[in-house]
Order: C-alpha cells, then sequence, then structure tokens
C-alpha cells in the first residue's frame, strides 16, 4: 500500500514508454516487502529533472538514452568505473547528495559469467556506443584480446584506443578469430527483427554468442547462433543483472532475480508463462 512512508525511484529518459525498468523494479520491491514504487519519467529538462529528484527526496534513478552522459555533470560524486565509461545509468540519493554508477558493466559480466570463463577469450565487441563502451572496459582485463568493430570506423578506432585494444572494419569481420562475440548495436531489434549485423559464417561451433537486445528475446543472431552450436547468452540476462544491481546500490539488499525475471517475461512473452 502506498502511504506517508513510501520511497520514490524512477527511470529518466526520453522517451519512455517502453521501458520494462517499472515492471522489473517494482516487481524487486514487492519481492523484498519493500514499501517503495517506481515510475517511469519522460524528461526532455533534464537539469529541472535533477532539482526535483533533491526536492521531492526521490531516493534513486536508473538514466537512458539520452541522458546517460548529460546527468553527470549534476551529480556530487561519480563512481571509478562510470568515470571511465563515460556514462551513467544509475544515481543514488544519500541525504541529498547524489552519486552516479554505470551498472550495464557489471550486468554484463554476471551475466556473461554465469554461463562461460572469460579468462583467455578472444572478444570481438560490435558496436562502439554507449552500451559497448561500458561493456568493453569491464572485459578488458578479464578477456585475453578484445578487438572492436563499428560500422563508423572513426568512432570504433577511438573506443579501440581508449581501451588499448585493435579494431577491425563491419566488412573485414570474417577475418578475427574470435571466441566470444558481443552485439550491442541496435539491429535485430523489435520491430526490425529480421535483422542480422553479422553473416551466419562468422559463427563458429564452440563460441559465446551475447546479444544486448532483449526484445525479442532470442534476436535472429542469437538465432543463428544457437543453430550453429554457439553458447548463446541473451539481453535479457544483462538487462536484468544491470538492474538487480542498481537494486543492491539503493537498497543495500539482495533482490529476487527469479521474481524480477518473471515480471519481465510476462510482458515480452506472456504466451510462455
Ligand atoms: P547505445 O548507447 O545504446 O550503445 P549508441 O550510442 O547510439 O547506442 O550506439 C549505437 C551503436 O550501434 C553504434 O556503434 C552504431 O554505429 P555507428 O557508430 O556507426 O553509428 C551502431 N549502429 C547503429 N545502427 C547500426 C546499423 N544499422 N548497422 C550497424 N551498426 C549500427
Amino acid at each position: 500500500m502506498i502511504d506517508q512512508q513510501t520511497v520514490l525511484y524512477g527511470v529518466v529518459g526520453w522517451p519512455i514508454g517502453h521501458s520494462l525498468s517499472p515492471v522489473m523494479h517494482n516487481a524487486a520491491f514487492a519481492a523484498a516487502g519493500l514499501n517503495a514504487v517506481y515510475l517511469a519519467f519522460a524528461v526532455r529538462d533534464l537539469a529541472g529533472c535533477m532539482a526535483g529528484v533533491q526536492a521531492l527526496g526521490i531516493r534513486g534513478l536508473s538514466v537512458t538514452v539520452p541522458h546517460k552522459s548529460a546527468v553527470i555533470p549534476h551529480l556530487d560524486d561519480l563512481d571509478e568505473r562510470a568515470r571511465e565509461i563515460g556514462a551513467v545509468n544509475t544515481v543514488v540519493n544519500r541525504d541529498g547528495r547524489l552519486t552516479g554508477y554505470n551498472t550495464d558493466a557489471a550486468g554484463a559480466l554476471q551475466a556473461l559469467e554465469e554461463r562461460i570463463s572469460l579468462a583467455g577469450k578472444r572478444c570481438l565487441i560490435l558496436g562502439a556506443g554507449g552500451a559497448a563502451r561500458a561493456i568493453a572496459f569491464a572485459l578488458r582485463d578479464k578477456v585475453g584480446a578484445l578487438t572492436v568493430a563499428n560500422r563508423s570506423p572513426a568512432r570504433g578506432r577511438a573506443l579501440a584506443q581508449a581501451l588499448g585494444c585493435s579494431f577491425i572494419s563491419l566488412d573485414e569481420l570474417h577475418r578475427v578469430q574470435a571466441d566470444l562475440l558481443i552485439q550491442t548495436t541496435p539491429v535485430g531489434m523489435a520491430p526490425d527483427d529480421g535483422a542480422c549485423p553479422v553473416s551466419e559464417q562468422i559463427l563458429k561451433e564452440g563460441m559465446a554468442v551475447m546479444d544486448i537486445i532483449y526484445n525479442p528475446l532470442e534476436t535472429k543472431l542469437l538465432a543463428m547462433a544457437r543453430s550453429r552450436g554457439c553458447v548463446t547468452i541473451t539481453g535479457l540476462s544483462m538487462f536484468i543483472h544491470q538492474g538487480a544491481e542498481q537494486f543492491r546500490l539503493w537498497t543495500g539488499g539482495e533482490p529476487s532475480v527469479q521474481a524480477m525475471t518473471r515480471a519481465v517475461l510476462e510482458v515480452l512473452a506472456p504466451e510462455e508463462r
């Protein structure tokens, strides 16, 4: 029941209509028996929003496109990893002091490490946007080698340089020997879910393939990878784990990953319930 003690959290972005974060976090709060509510805020005026967070005592925020970098000047403190990545997806309000974190990196690592061992892996990252950057910095010290591939070479090279790794253009992908492919572009996302960013030939048996897209749950890339004998890791897994890390930062407690997953699956795949 909502009452005078209810603690407020939310996600800010533009647009925000398709976000599954409210469903996921409200399920986590309910499972933990917390008197808390999580809402979606469609925000264009970020400065006004952050003043509102302070004034209303909103306890925590998820931050999404297009505000992940723009929010940084509005914060009091920045976690080291978020600083390195240059993007914040989580804000914690501790008695009026706002600290920014990036849980995409931890979420990706957990999604990967619960399925495969990263040590010594030759990893190919497709894309060089914010998500690619977060994942690449998290993986840098865990894998054997890292290569960035991107549509626009300038952006791809810049990320590769920041990581101290190599860059390859999309039309040279067949030359890379990779054990782990991580797909971070929007190619294959609903409603354009017939699209696939790479040709089937680069998918080899025994390889691991993670797609950060979670709608559809199994992208064309993951379906192809599965049929070629690859280990496949879904974007849903990363989404849930980054949300679980947010819950830990906000509440200090351990969320029910099972309740979070169930709630999101009820929306994404109601027929499979
Ligand atoms: P996010 O922060 O979610 O990662 P982003 O910063 O917009 O999103 O990055 C999107 C990534 O997907 C970029 O690497 C982009 O490539 P460019 O740097 O060339 O723009 C890539 N991307 C987007 N649409 C693509 C497409 N149709 N084909 C290949 N790559 C695409």
